[in-house]
């Protein structure tokens, strides 16, 4: 069966079979995750020689170092002698890597550089050393958020989100001195749902924040002040994939929530964010908005959570979330953002549970046969035409729309059913990101 099958973006179906399969699971880590630039550390984490952090590129557990040189590297976190696991930390800063079960040390770019007994093995015929290193992924960054991948024919990271850049703009460059992850680590948590539920509700479902979220907005926001969400002034734009929905009113979001000390803030931003990157931009920043790069690393704009939807499996997901702000900010505004993160988007935030229970039920529901057999409905129509065709992407007016999520599963069924990169059609080799009027 072919994905493209289960996936109908033009209109918008989408089959279930694509949420509980185990074959297509395994086909995903092969064909979506093993040949995609995938976010793995903000460069903040790892600032000085011997910095390390820990992650995942899908199931593969990776370790993620700065070297002496400056040299970002990422390689396999799986030693190549019996395959235990090398690093244990989720972070720390150290000078080699050395494997718990015979001693075999590595080198902060992943290079096998002693271990006991060494004669023995350089005295065995063919064996070098240069061959038994970490496996070493390609690495490159955008403004701070560093991506990896193993798929040598990939296309560049520039390639990779093309023009989608010009958007992203709009949260790491809003100031000189770029972005941090708020120091601390991440927030870790498992959801019982297949990962691609949360990545899609990020890259354009605010249809949802009208309902799920009532319950926990309008205590914090009050009545009148909860869940706005229109379709006048707002927007969602896909490139390769990669989406995000926003609109243009200058609100604040969620970290704001009953801190009127953080819209504030915003708000003095506005200003100097505008004469930056353009009135269109500068609301993103701070409107109510969400994000995916595809494949599963999502962010809310404004409330500056930043996250990963690591798959364990075709029902299992761990949420990897971080704070991220931009690094000459005030601290105590940082530690508002902090403290707002927590209280919205964070295991025990009063908006992320919601959601959680929502794709936990939604992939549940696929125990049975009957049910896992049905289609799931993406129709909801974009609300007009743009009449800025200036903007870089596919632009459709209106948040209120599954435009963005059929571009997203139009994405996933084209690198699912192809065999090689070649066939993968990618948009922004020739960005025009940088020369979008405003
Ligand atoms: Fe790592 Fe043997 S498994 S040194
Ligand atoms: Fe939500």
């Amino acid at each position: 069966m072919k994905a493209a099958d289960l996936v109908d973006s033009s209109f918008g179906t989408i089959g279930r079979r694509i949420f509980w399969d185990p074959a297509i699971y395994e086909l995903e880590l092969e064909r979506v995750f093993a040949r995609s630039w995938l976010f793995v550390a903000h460069e903040s984490q790892i600032e000085e020689p011997g910095a390390f952090v820990t992650t995942y590129m899908a199931q593969d557990s990776v370790i993620v170092a700065r070297a002496d040189d400056g040299a970002i590297n990422v390689f396999l976190n799986s030693c190549p002698h019996r395959g235990n696991r090398v690093c244990f930390a989720d972070s720390g800063k150290g000078r080699a890597f050395t494997c718990n079960y015979h001693g075999w040390a590595f080198g902060l770019d992943g290079a096998l550089k002693k271990m006991p007994k060494m004669g023995l093995y350089k005295s065995t015929p063919g064996f070098r050393m240069e061959d038994w290193g970490l496996r070493r992924a390609r690495v490159a960054s955008y403004k701070g958020l560093v991506f990896a991948t193993f798929c040598e024919e990939a296309p560049s990271l520039e390639q990779w989100l093309g023009d989608f850049r010009w958007y992203l703009d709009a949260v790491l460059d809003v100031e000189d001195g770029g972005t941090e992850f708020l120091p601390g680590g991440a927030t870790r948590s498992v959801m019982r749902c297949n990962w691609k539920f949360p990545a899609d509700n990020f890259v354009g479902d605010i249809y949802h924040a009208l309902w799920t979220h009532l319950g926990g907005a309008e205590p914090t926001l009050g009545r009148h002040g909860g869940v706005i969400v229109e379709n006048e002034g707002s927007y969602q734009v896909s490139v390769n994939g990669h989406g995000w929905e926003f609109n243009d009113s200058f609100f604040g979001n969620a970290a704001t929530m009953g801190d009127r000390e953080l819209l504030r803030y915003m708000r003095s931003r506005q200003e100097a964010i505008t004469a930056r990157l353009g009135d269109f931009r500068s609301k993103m920043w701070g409107s109510v908005a969400s994000a995916t790069i595809f494949p599963n690393f999502s962010f809310l704009p404004g409330y500056f959570t930043f996250r990963t939807f690591q798959p364990k499996g075709p029902t299992t997901t761990e949420i990897h979330a971080w704070t991220l702000v931009p690094k000459n900010m005030p601290d105590d505004i940082k530690d508002r953002f902090r403290r707002g993160s927590m209280r919205t988007f964070s295991p025990s935030g009063i908006l992320e549970m919601d959601d959680g229970e929502n794709w936990e039920h939604s992939t549940s529901a696929n125990a049975g046969w009957v049910t896992r057999n049905q289609k799931l409905c993406y129709a909801m129509a974009p609300a007009g035409e743009v009449e800025r065709d200036d903007l870089p992407g596919e632009v459709t007016a209106g948040q209120l729309s599954d435009a963005n999520q059929r571009l997203f599963y139009k994405r996933w069924a084209e690198m699912m059913d192809a065999e090689s990169w070649a066939d993968i059609p990618t948009a922004g080799s020739d960005a025009r990101y940088s020369e979008a009027a405003e």
